[in-house]
């Protein structure tokens, strides 16, 4: 099938089967395309726990499938390429985090939504990149254990400065591993471009921006913007959404390698063959889905 009649077809299967398509920033151009609703974490969260469709068919990466299956038990939801993973989500294990827990006994526990269900039902309450500072803030104790991702934790470090934050070795290998050499060399290409850049990134590098968000708040922020020229640094797929948006205005990748493999993962293909097959479907404990539930809606309660 070509990608004409696999549209065709998407479409049609979702009506049979009252499903809806929704896909995150970074996803393949052609799968944005095809999606109902496309967003960062925190939108995707809030609108699986919110719809009446009986299929939730996400083109994300596991745990956001997860968080989705966690908020709305009742439906049915599809991970296509059940490989597609996150590697910052595999650096905490619900066991690792149980053993830190012992160690700061009085410490509330912020578990960024880039982890297991496992780990979630661990801890206290959930953040996005949108919402950690909120999050944090909202919290009365001052002994905050950050997990998993520590250029965020650092980040929100920065910006509450009256908590005391205890941070995890994790971090996204994508943003990690971008370079102070790759922003002076773009910097030199394009003077006059705002450098947008995603909390994932290391605090070198988020200090040297105009500008640090989720993937929303940075395509928020590029649409009203009265800039016409942008350096960015997160993963490649925004660009569909931001090129879209403003036809006029001028983006720039920060380094070829802000490219998540595991989102790439999900093409037309694979969204059309989860449909038709109704696979790969997330199951998970009541026990943990209940306690992850806990640590999510306490998250959605902030603003
Ligand atoms: P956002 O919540 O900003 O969309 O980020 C999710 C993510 O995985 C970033 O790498
Ligand atoms: Fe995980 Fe990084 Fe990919 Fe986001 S970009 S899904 S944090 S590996």
């Amino acid at each position: 099938m070509n990608n004409i009649e696999l549209i065709e077809k998407i479409n049609e299967l979702k009506k049979e089967k009252n499903a809806v398509i929704v896909a995150h920033n970074y996803q393949n151009d052609e799968v944005q395309e095809v999606a109902d609703v496309i967003g960062d974490s925190l939108a995707l969260s809030r609108y699986c726990a919110d719809n009446d469709k009986d299929v939730i068919v996400f083109c994300g990466v596991h745990f956001m499938a997860e968080s989705a299956k966690i908020l709305s038990p009742s439906k049915t939801v599809l991970l296509p390429e059940i490989d597609a993973g996150c590697p910052m989500a595999d650096m905490v294990t619900a066991d690792a985090l149980k053993e830190e827990k012992k160690k700061h006994p009085g410490a509330v526990v912020v578990c960024y939504v880039n982890s297991s269900a496992e780990v979630k039902a661990e801890s206290d309450i959930c953040c996005t990149s949108s919402n950690a500072i909120e999050v944090v803030k909202s919290i009365p104790e001052k002994d905050i254990l950050f997990v998993p991702d520590k250029n965020l934790g650092s980040y929100v470090a920065q910006k509450v400065p009256e908590k005391n934050i205890i941070l995890w070795e994790g971090y996204c290998i994508t943003h990690h591993r971008v370079n102070l050499d790759q922003i002076k060399e773009i910097r030199n290409i394009h003077p006059d471009a705002l450098l947008l850049v995603h909390p994932e990134c290391q605090k070198e590098i988020w200090e040297q921006a105009d500008f640090v968000g989720s993937t929303k708040q940075i395509i928020d922020f590029a649409r009203e913007s009265g800039h016409s020229k942008f350096i960015i640094g997160t993963e490649m797929g925004i660009m569909y959404k931001l090129k879209k948006d403003n036809p006029d205005k001028s983006f720039y990748l920060l380094s070829q390698g802000l490219v998540c493999p595991n989102m790439k993962k999900t093409t037309l293909k694979s969204v059309y063959t989860a449909l038709n097959e109704m696979k790969y479907e997330i199951k998970l404990d009541e026990d943990v889905r209940l306690n992850a539930k806990k640590a999510l809606d306490r998250m959605l309660r902030i603003g």
